[in-house]
C-alpha cells in the first residue's frame, strides 16, 4: 500500500515549477456549458422513497456515516467497499447492531484491491454513494458514481486539483446527479446559529470572516501501514498551502452567501510559515532510517490565506495540523453592527446585547450565551439535535446525514450544492499556487459559469 500511495500521490498532486509559471489551465475550462448539461445550483432530484446507499472507504470516518445512515427510516445499505476485509466486516456488523429491521439484509461486500469499487458500482447500482477515502480517490470515485446513475456524497475536500473540480461539475451537470461535499461543520450548533443571526441582520452588513482548521494531528503519523496518517503525511511533505480549508470556510461562505446570489469568490493570496514541526516530530519519534525521516517536508506549519470576494469583502483562512496549540476553527464573522466569534463562542453588538452587555467593547460569552441560544438557535438544530445525539462531532455528523436523506426522500435541493464544494475546496490548490509564486493573487474559477448570480442564498431551513 505504501508504494501505491506514494506513486498515486506524486502522479496526482505534484505541482512542478513549470506548471506554476504557465497561464493557469484551470481558467480555460470556463467555456460555455454544453446544451445537454444543466446548472445544478438549486437542483432537486426526483424523490427517492427508499434511499439505497453504497459506501466506499469505511476507515476512521466512513464507518460513522454507515452507522447513522443505517438507523434512519426508509434507507438500505446495499454495499460496503474498502481495501480491507476486516473494516468491511466490522461495518456490516455495525449496521446489524443499529438496525433492528430486516431491510439491510443483502449488503454486498467488496475488498481486496484498489478497483473493487468499480465492480461494486456496476453490480449494485446504488441510488447514492458515500465516499470517505483518501483525498486523491475522491474525484474519480464521485465522477464514476454519477456516471453509473448515483448521487455522490464526498468527504472533504471534494477533490485535490482544480481540474478534478471542473470534471466533477461537468459530470454532475451532464448526468444531473448531485455531488455534495459532506461539510459537517455547517451543521454544528454555533455555525447554524451564526447563520441564523446573519440572515436576521443582527450584525448588519457582513464584511469579513475568519475561518480555520487548526488541529494538532501529528500523532496520525503513527498510522504507517494503513489509516489516515499513512496517506495524509505525504500531503504535508509534498504540498505547501492551505490543504484542508473547508471546515472553517464552509460555514463562513454561507454566512456571506458566497456563490449564491449576493457575492462570490474572486481571488486569494496565500503565505506559509517555514516547515518545521513534521520533520522535528519524525526525528524525535522514529529511527533515523524510518520512512517519515526520509521525507523532505515542504508544507509550512501554518498557512494563512486571504480571500477577496467580488464585492471586496475578505475572508482569512488558516490551516495548521502541526503546531502545539489548542483546536480552533476561528469561526468569526464581522458586520457593520457587530461580530460573532468562535473558540470560545463570543458575541459583541453595537449598543450592547440587551440585558447582557453595555456596548461592543465586551463580549457576551460563557453562561451568558444561553440567552442567545434561546433566541437564535437554528430551527434545524432544534428539530434534529435529539435525533442526532450520539453521532460524531457532537451531533453535527448526524444532522448532516439526516438532512441528506431527508432532502433525497422529499426531492428537495441539498443544503450544499456541487459548486460550493468546489469553491471551498479550491482554496487548497489555489493557495499552493499562490505560495509557490511568492503570494501572488490567484483568481478563483467560476465553477457556476455565471449562474451564481441567480442562485438563492441557503434559506433558514425549518
Ligand atoms: N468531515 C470530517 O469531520 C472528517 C473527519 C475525518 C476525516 N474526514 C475525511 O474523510 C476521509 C477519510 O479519512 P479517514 O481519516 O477516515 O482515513 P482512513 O485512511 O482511516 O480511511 C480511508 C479508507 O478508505 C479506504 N480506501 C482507500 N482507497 C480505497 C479504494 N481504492 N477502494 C476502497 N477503499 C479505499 C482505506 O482502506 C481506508 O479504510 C478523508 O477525505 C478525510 O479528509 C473528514
Amino acid at each position: 500500500m505504501d508504494n501505491i500511495n506514494r506513486r498515486n500521490f506524486l502522479k496526482k498532486t505534484s505541482l512542478s515549477a513549470a506548471a506554476v509559471s504557465v497561464i493557469p489551465s484551470y481558467l480555460q475550462a470556463e467555456t460555455e456549458r454544453p446544451s445537454q448539461s444543466k446548472y445544478m445550483g438549486d437542483f432537486a432530484a426526483p424523490k427517492l422513497e427508499k434511499v439505497r446507499a453504497a459506501f466506499i472507504g469505511v476507515g476512521a470516518r466512513g464507518g460513522g456515516h454507515v452507522r447513522f445512515f443505517a438507523a434512519l427510516p426508509n434507507t438500505e445499505v446495499v454495499a460496503i467497499c474498502d481495501l480491507y476485509e476486516d473494516l468491511v466486516k466490522q461495518k456490516v456488523g455495525w449496521v446489524k447492531e443499529v438496525s433492528k429491521s430486516n431491510r439491510h439484509k443483502n449488503i454486498a461486500e467488496y475488498w481486496g484491491d484498489e478497483d473493487k469499487w468499480k465492480v461494486m458500482l456496476k453490480e449494485v447500482k446504488p441510488d447514492v454513494v458515500f465516499i470517505a477515502t483518501n483525498w486523491i480517490n475522491h474525484a474519480p470515485m464521485a465522477i464514476e458514481s454519477m456516471k453509473h446513475g448515483a448521487h455522490a456524497f464526498v468527504e472533504v475536500p471534494i477533490a485535490v486539483t482544480v481540474q478534478e473540480m471542473w470534471d466533477i461539475v461537468d459530470t454532475s451537470e451532464s448526468t444531473q446527479k448531485h455531488c455534495m461535499m459532506l461539510e459537517n461543520v455547517n451543521y454544528n450548533r454555533d455555525e447554524l446559529m451564526f447563520l441564523n443571526m446573519c440572515r436576521q441582520g443582527v450584525i448588519g452588513e457582513v464584511l469579513h470572516g475568519e475561518a480555520a482548521y487548526i488541529h494538532e494531528l501529528r500523532g496520525q503519523m503513527n498510522e504507517q501501514k494503513r489509516g489516515t496518517g499513512s496517506w495524509r503525511t505525504y500531503h504535508y511533505a509534498h504540498r505547501n498551502g492551505n490543504l484542508y480549508p473547508t471546515h472553517g470556510l464552509g460555514p463562513v461562505a454561507q454566512y456571506m452567501n458566497l456563490g449564491r446570489g449576493e457575492d462570490n469568490f474572486q481571488s486569494l493570496v496565500s503565505f506559509s510559515t517555514p516547515a518545521r514541526g513534521r520533520a522535528a516530530y519524525a526525528k524525535k519519534n522514529y529511527p533515523s532510517d524510518h520512512k517519515w525521516n526520509k521525507l523532505d517536508y515542504k508544507g509550512g506549519d501554518l498557512n494563512t490565506s486571504i480571500i477577496k470576494t467580488n464585492l471586496g469583502r475578505t475572508v482569512m483562512v488558516q490551516w495548521d495540523e502541526t503546531s502545539p496549540r489548542p483546536y480552533s476553527r476561528l469561526n468569526l464573522i464581522q458586520g457593520t453592527k457587530g461580530t460573532l466569534a468562535g473558540f470560545p463562542t463570543r458575541v459583541a453588538l453595537e449598543g450592547g446585547v440587551e440585558g447582557l452587555t453595555k456596548d461592543h467593547h465586551s463580549w457576551v460569552q460563557g453562561e451568558q450565551l444561553q440567552a442567545l441560544y434561546e433566541k437564535y438557535d437554528h430551527p434545524l438544530y432544534k428539530r434534529l439535535n435529539e435525533a442526532a445525539k450520539g453521532s460524531g462531532h457532537g451531533g453535527m455528523d448526524g444532522i448532516m446525514i439526516y438532512r441528506v436523506v431527508e432532502c433525497l426522500q422529499k426531492g428537495l435541493p441539498l443544503d450544499q450544492n456541487v459548486y460550493e464544494g468546489c469553491f471551498w475546496s479550491a482554496v487548497a490548490p489555489l493557495s499552493e499556487r499562490s505560495v509557490a509564486s511568492g503570494g501572488a493573487p490567484q483568481p478563483f474559477p467560476d465553477f457556476t459559469r455565471g449562474n451564481w448570480k441567480d442562485t438563492d442564498p441557503l434559506a433558514i431551513v425549518e
